[in-house]
């Protein structure tokens, strides 16, 4: 059976909530300051759209690319740079907009890579932790959700590039009948 999305895990409701507060926190802990959120793309666009007009300040953006690389159907572990940032970081003060933590590899990657461009603070805000799944430690500021390990989608998250525009997270599920 096709998988579809199904229980809902966080409602819109839930989603506008805590995100109003994530906002909130990196508004005072940026205060004075004009910080650059940095979108992880694809996932994380609706939650870098939605926590920007959150933030009670100025604020610039950018976006990065990254991508695992494959062995056949599985993800090796090492991760890529698909698309830069459009502008240098040095001296400002950066906070990672991210979808997901799963194993951490990605993060750990992008913390790297972006501490070496020697920004004034790094900090990383992220949507949704699977914490079960982490292979490496990595230091999270802001997180909005905790969640056990079940495959997502909707509200930026895919399953074969489709659910991302679902105004919800949902679970992707194989019981039940396919649309007809
Ligand atoms: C997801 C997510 C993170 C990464 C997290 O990206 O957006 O970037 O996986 O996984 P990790 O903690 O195990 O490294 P995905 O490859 O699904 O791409 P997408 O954002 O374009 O959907």
């Amino acid at each position: 059976m096709t998988p579809r999305p199904g229980r809902v895990l966080i409602s819109e409701t839930e989603l506008r909530a805590r995100i109003a507060e994530l906002g909130a926190e990196i508004g005072r802990d940026h205060a004075g300051e004009v910080p650059v959120l940095v979108g992880v793309l694809q996932g994380a666009f609706l939650f870098m759209a939605d926590l920007i007009r959150a933030v009670p300040m100025d604020v610039t953006t950018d976006f990065i690319g990254v991508a695992s690389y494959s062995v056949g159907t599985r993800s090796s572990g090492q991760v890529r740079l698909t698309s830069d940032l459009s502008m240098p970081i040095e001296g400002r003060r950066v906070v990672i907009v991210e979808d997901i933590v799963d194993t951490g590899l990605t993060l750990t990657y992008l913390k790297r890579t972006l501490e070496a461009r020697h920004p004034a603070t790094l900090r990383v805000c992220v949507l949704v932790d699977k914490i079960e799944r982490r292979k490496v430690e990595v230091a999270l500021d802001y997180v909005g959700f905790t969640i056990p390990n079940v495959f997502v989608v909707g509200y930026g998250f895919d399953h074969q590039g489709l659910y991302r525009n679902l105004p919800h997270v949902a679970a992707l599920e194989t019981d039940g009948p396919d649309p007809v």
